[in-house]
């Protein structure tokens, strides 16, 4: 296959087997968007059609094109080739490999050239996220759900270079968010993140809103949108020190809080 340059989502039915309002969408390289809307809206559903390259053969009945193409019904993706990279919501490891040898089978598998420098850029690029440092030796089972999702990421976008990234609700698991976004923007790819999390969807070119399983409308950030996500990392920033405060056994006081609301108000 050619080299992706685009995706395209034709929207298919919710729930209620009623027409999505959102009868289309086209993601493009360099593309950051969000998937949003209430618990059980259909937000993982649709990455996992994209994943799949729903063909109208999912309940949704959505379809997906690459590069204005369909893919074949009986198409399967060599699975070292696969384009897409989904970091889902639940991640649990079966392999009790160290991180180190995990990571090197699958430079291999690749085909890696500098395997020994690819490893070592995963790990450092994966401890920019997490708040513990994860360490070569450790075995994969050993690591946190924090740590497991930054090596997800890390990995599938030194090792696996895939062109697609789809993340499931990557707050949760208490990762660097602003520092992944960052990050992340230096690749040339499709990032596509279920979120949450407002300063996500407002560092997000696009937001797909959704309900009762259907998208509802697609809203695209202004730029006053993209000046709140800067003041909002204030607040962030905020919240990140009294958590790490709070994580190193210190005692919290009220006073700055009071003098903040204050100025805020
Ligand atoms: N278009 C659809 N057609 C039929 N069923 C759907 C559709 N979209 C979602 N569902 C079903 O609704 C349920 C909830 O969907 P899903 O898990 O995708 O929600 P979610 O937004 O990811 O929720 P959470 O925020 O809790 O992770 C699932 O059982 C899914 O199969
Ligand atoms: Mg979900």
């Amino acid at each position: 296959m050619n080299k992706i340059e685009k995706i395209t989502v034709f929207g298919g039915v919710g729930k209620d087997g009623q027409k999505e309002k959102v009868d289309r969408f086209d993601l493009c390289v360099g593309d950051i968007i969000s998937i949003v809307g209430p618990t059980g809206c259909g937000k993982t559903t649709l990455i996992n059609d994209i994943e799949l390259f729903a063909n109208q053969n999912t309940p949704s009945g959505r379809r997906v094109l690459i590069n204005d193409e369909p893919i074949d019904e009986d198409f399967s993706f060599d699975p070292s080739k696969h384009p897409i990279a989904l970091i889902s919501q639940h991640t649990n490891f079966l392999s009790d490999l160290p991180v180190g040898e995990f990571l090197e089978i699958h430079a291999k598998v690749r085909g890696g050239r500098d395997i020994e420098k690819i490893i070592a850029e995963t790990i450092e690029f994966a401890n920019q996220l997490t708040g513990e440092p994860i360490i070569r030796t450790t075995s994969m089972t050993e690591l946190s759900g924090g740590q497991t999702r930054s090596l997800l990421i890390a990995d599938a976008v030194i090792i696996g270079n895939s062109p697609i990234i789809l993340l499931d609700e990557i707050e949760n698991a208490g990762i660097h968010r602003t520092k992944a976004l960052e990050l992340l923007k230096g690749y040339d790819k499709i990032f596509v993140f279920v979120t949450h999390d407002p300063r996500i969807a407002l560092l997000s070119d696009l937001r797909i809103v959704m309900k009762n399983g259907a998208m509802q409308k697609i809203i695209y950030t202004n730029l006053e949108e993209k000046n709140a996500a800067i003041e909002l990392k204030l607040i962030d920033d905020i919240m990140l020190e009294l958590r790490n405060n709070i994580r190193k056994g210190e005692i919290i006081s009220e006073q700055p809080f009071k003098m903040l609301i204050n100025e805020l108000a």
